[in-house]
C-alpha cells in the first residue's frame, strides 16, 4: 500500500506497513540483528541460550515418549543463529536428531536469504504457513516472535471505548487520533471477550490467528508451543508500544519503516488465549530461571574450564546479561502451552 496525505491506518496496519511493506517494511530490506543493527536477541548474545533451548527439545520429546517423527518449527528466525546452534546440539543425540523434522515460518525474504544461507545443506523445512506444519507431534517455538506481529490498541475514555489510529496529516509527520468504536461488536467479530476488566487495551490479532492454528495442531497431534519474550504477568494491559533504533528507544510516530516497532506481551492474555483454544499452560517462569535451572550456569562453568582468563570471562558477561535481572533476565518471560494430557515442568521448576 502507498500511504497518502491525510490516511488514517488502525495501529496494527501502521506497524504491517513500517515492518512489513513489500517495498519498504523495516524487515524486508535488512537485517536489523547485531552490533551494527538495531537490536540484539538472546541467540546473538551466546550460543549457550541455543543450547539450553536443545537440551530443553530433546527433554519435552522423550516426556512425549521419543516419538519416531516429530516436528520443531522455529516461529521467526532472524538471522538463523538459534536454529544453527540447536542443530550442532542435536548432532550429539542421534536418536533425537534422526527424528526431528525441522520447520521455519519466516515471513521476511530478506532474513529467509541469510537463514538459507546461514543453513545450507540442513535439512530444513521453511513453510508458507502454518497449516503446511506434518501432522505428526510438533513443538513451536518463539524467541521474540510475538512482539514482532502489529498490535491493535484500544483506549477506555468516559466508558466509552475508542480504537487508536494514526493519521498522516502531513506525509512525514504522522499523529495519534482515537476513534469511537462499538466494543461489543467488535468482541463479537473475533470471539473473545478481551475488554472484560481493562482500561487500555493492546493485542495482536495475528498472534490470536497463529495460536489458534498451533492450538489445533498440538491438540490433534500432541506436542507443544514454547513462547520467549519480553512482557508482563499483569492483569491490566497497558500501552507498551515502542520503537528501537540503533539500541535506543526512539518515538513510534518517527522514524517510520527504518525502527523496529515492537510491544511487551501480556502473558495474563496469551494465557486466556491458550487455554480458550484448549492448550494447557504448562510452565511459567522469567528467563533468568528457565536458563538456571536448565543449568546454563554448569555448561558455563565446564565449557570455560581451560579457557584462558579474558575468553572465560566473556563467556560470563554474556550469559549474565541472559540472566541478570537488569538485562533480560527478569523482563523476557517463557510460557508452555501443550495438549491438556501432558505434564512437563522442565525448566519452569527446579
Ligand atoms: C524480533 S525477530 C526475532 C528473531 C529470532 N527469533 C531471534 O531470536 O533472533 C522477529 C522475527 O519474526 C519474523 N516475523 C515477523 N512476523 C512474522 C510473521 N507474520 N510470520 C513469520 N515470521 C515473522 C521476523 O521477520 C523476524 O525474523
Amino acid at each position: 500500500m502507498k500511504i497518502k496525505k491525510n490516511d488514517i491506518l488502525t495501529v496494527d496496519k501502521y506497524i504491517h506497513e513500517a515492518l512489513y511493506n513489500r517495498r519498504s517494511g523495516y524487515y524486508i530490506k535488512a537485517n536489523p540483528f547485531g552490533k551494527s543493527g538495531d537490536y540484539i536477541t538472546a541467540p546473538n548474545i551466546s550460543i549457550l541460550f541455543s543450547e539450553m533451548i536443545a537440551i530443553w527439545i530433546i527433554l519435552f520429546w522423550e516426556n512425549l515418549k521419543r516419538p519416531k517423527k516429530f516436528n520443531l518449527i522455529e516461529l521467526g528466525a532472524g538471522n538463523g543463529e538459534m536454529i544453527k546452534q540447536i542443530i550442532k546440539t542435536f548432532d550429539r543425540f542421534l536418536s533425537f536428531k534422526n527424528s526431528c523434522k525441522i520447520n521455519i515460518l519466516e515471513k521476511s525474504i530478506y532474513l529467509k536469504k541469510i537463514q538459507k544461507q546461514k543453513l545450507k545443506n540442513k535439512n530444513i523445512k521453511w513453510l508458507k504457513n502454518l497449516n503446511e506444519v506434518s501432522n505428526i507431534p510438533s513443538i513451536f517455538i518463539g524467541n521474540e516472535f510475538f512482539d514482532a506481529l502489529p498490535i491493535k490498541q484500544f483506549i477506555k475514555k468516559n466508558n466509552k471505548w475508542y480504537e487508536r489510529n494514526v493519521k498522516f496529516f502531513k506525509l512525514n509527520r504522522p499523529k495519534f487520533i482515537d476513534v469511537l468504536i462499538d466494543i461489543k461488536k467488535f468482541e463479537k467479530k473475533i470471539g473473545f471477550k478481551i475488554s472484560h476488566k481493562q482500561k487500555f487495551i493492546e493485542y495482536s490479532p495475528l498472534a490470536i490467528e497463529y495460536l489458534k492454528i498451533i492450538s489445533k495442531k498440538i491438540n490433534s497431534n500432541n506436542g507443544g508451543i514454547l513462547i520467549i519474550d519480553y512482557g508482563y504477568w499483569g492483569k491490566n494491559m497497558k500501552n507498551t508500544l515502542k520503537s528501537i533504533s540503533n539500541h535506543k528507544f526512539e518515538n513510534v510516530l518517527n522514524n517510520f519503516s527504518k525502527s523496529d516497532i515492537t510491544y511487551n506481551l501480556s502473558f495474563k492474555l496469551i494465557e486466556k488465549i491458550l487455554k480458550k483454544f484448549n492448550l494447557k499452560v504448562n510452565g511459567m517462569t522469567n528467563q533468568k530461571n528457565f536458563l538456571i535451572n536448565l543449568g546454563i550456569l554448569k555448561r558455563a562453568e565446564i565449557i570455560s574450564k581451560n579457557l584462558p582468563f579474558s575468553k572465560k570471562a566473556d563467556i560470563y558477561f554474556r550469559v549474565k546479561r541472559l540472566i541478570d535481572k537488569h538485562s533480560m533476565g527478569e523482563i523476557f518471560k517463557v510460557m508452555l502451552g501443550t495438549k491438556k494430557n501432558v505434564n512437563f515442568q522442565t525448566g519452569f521448576v527446579n
